[in-house]
């Protein structure tokens, strides 16, 4: 993309995110200010004390929403690791291995949900039995049997479900549908989108638990429920069918050699992704003090034989509403980022993002508009500060804060999680049988023309 080309925007952009503060009123179930005692803390309990937890869920709400939330159990699953984050966050409360134990005991009224993503259901299912909302990070879960299981346990128990999709959140992403909505390139009818995962970041999938289908449900699902879920945002409808393609030629059992892990490997000083860990200290912290307990080695071989997800994918999607998406991932690219395009009845709209080794480092992000037979505009869209874009915080402030507006319809409960979850078991599904695959046939979810919004109350 030339920039030197561009005619700069007219308009000086404020992040999306303020102007949007000013929409409807809804009540989000998990705030406090929609509890019946104003007053009453929202008591949280942590499954799954590892690196996001550690890093999004931990210390940062504790300290920015204290006045709000108490942190009361936390559960995992290796002992060192719960240990370890309890020392670290400097919490007081109980650590657990047993996940009932800790539910019995202390009570939460909200859980959060952040272990390795084929357990997910599990946690979510019974800790709404047990008497919490929830709170779960991406994928709500990896196939469609779990998935509907989860949809039924929601109806059932009547406690609510929130999938943080932080990446709606960023102000980049939060002004393009703005735009959409606003109807700058008349109807949309396709949208180009091509992610690319680089090769440290897209490696790192292939050395850790994620590598394993059984684990992870593939990048289809792990990664691409991100990618699936904005573009059932921006699209706002509902995707009906998928037919894709996937191989592995690049990692696992293509590799030149290989060994269980980079530590003790022979091969690591010809290995370009030798990752010595020892140099990482919040690494050898969380998983190497505490691999006696599980045998986990976070930083497994990129090469190991069991690799069984793919490593380059695409798919053609097309949604009720008529519009129809090429979406690719590539997972050993040498920089990282995204293209996205909306071809539209009267326009397009480009937007593309290098996370990594970017042409030059800047503090906004552009979005392009180009007219039929018209002008070209470039608006810019200054950076948040924290991560994801500034998602990550814009998130926890909607959840923690009591935000009760939600504008942008940027909140996401079960039909979204599962929605963008199907999509990708759609697309692993029409992988392994060369046929497309129908979402209609995966749950009880019907897909519909005009997308369902959650409302947050
Ligand atoms: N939204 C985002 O941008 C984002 C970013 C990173 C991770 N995530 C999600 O967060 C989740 C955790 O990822 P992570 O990077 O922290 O992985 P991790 O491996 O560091 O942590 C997972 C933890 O779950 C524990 N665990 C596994 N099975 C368990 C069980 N049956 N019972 C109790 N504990 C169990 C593990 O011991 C580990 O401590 C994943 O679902 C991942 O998709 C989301």
């Amino acid at each position: 993309m030339t920039h030197k080309k561009s005619i700069l925007s007219r308009r000086s952009f404020i992040a999306t995110t303020g102007a949007a503060m000013a929409g409807g009123l809804m009540l989000n179930p998990l705030s406090v200010t929609s509890r019946p005692a104003l007053l009453k803390k929202m008591r949280i309990a942590i499954v799954g004390t590892g690196d996001r937890a550690l890093g999004m869920w931990s210390k940062d709400v504790a300290e920015t929403y204290g006045d709000k939330v108490e942190f009361v159990g936390l559960c995992d699953i290796n002992p060192g690791r719960v240990a370890f984050f309890k020392s670290a966050t400097g919490f007081t409360c109980p650590t657990y291995t047993d996940f009932e134990k800790m539910m019995k005991e202390t009570k939460p009224d909200t859980l959060i949900v952040t272990t390795v993503d084929a357990t997910h259901s599990e946690f979510i299912i019974k800790g709404m039995e047990m008497g919490a909302n929830i709170i779960t990070e991406k994928p709500m879960t990896t196939d469609e049997e779990k998935c509907e299981a989860i949809i039924q346990a929601e109806k059932r128990t009547g406690k609510k479900v929130t999938v943080t999709f932080n990446y709606r959140y960023s102000p980049h992403r939060a002004r393009v549908y703005e735009l959409l909505r606003a109807g700058e390139i008349g109807e949309v009818t396709s949208v180009d989108f091509h992610w690319y995962l680089d090769t440290r970041h897209g490696a790192d999938y292939f050395r850790r638990w994620h590598r394993l289908k059984e684990k992870g449900g593939t990048l289809w699902v792990h990664k691409a429920t991100h990618h699936f879920d904005l573009l059932n945002w921006w699209i706002e409808s509902d995707p009906v069918e998928v037919y894709a393609t996937g191989m592995l030629e690049f990692y696992g059992k293509h590799g030149p050699f290989r060994h269980t892990h980079c530590r003790p490997c022979p091969h690591k000083d010809k290995c370009k992704f030798y990752y010595d860990i020892t140099r990482n200290k919040r690494h050898m912290d969380l998983y190497v003090a505490n691999e006696k307990y599980d045998n986990y080695h976070r930083d497994g071989c990129v090469f190991r034989e069991d690799v069984n997800i793919y490593d380059k994918m695409a798919a053609t999607i097309k949604y009720a509403n008529g519009v129809h998406v090429s979406y690719s991932l590539t997972t050993y690219s040498p920089y990282e980022g995204y293209r996205i395009a909306f071809n539209g009845t009267k326009g397009r709209i480009d937007m593309w993002i290098e996370e990594s080794n970017p042409v030059e480092e800047r503090n906004y992000d552009e979005i392009m508009i180009t007219r039929n037979f018209g002008t070209r505009e470039f608006i810019r869209v200054p950076h948040g500060t924290s991560g994801h874009g500034g998602g990550d915080r814009i998130l926890k402030d909607s959840i923690f804060k009591g935000i009760t507006e939600d504008p942008l319809n940027q909140a996401a409960g079960v039909r979204d999680g599962a929605l963008s979850i199907l999509v990708g078991i759609a697309a692993r599904k029409s992988c392994e049988t060369g046929q497309p695959i129908k979402i209609a046939d995966l749950t009880s979810i019907k897909p519909e023309v005009k997308r369902q919004f959650v409302a947050r109350g």
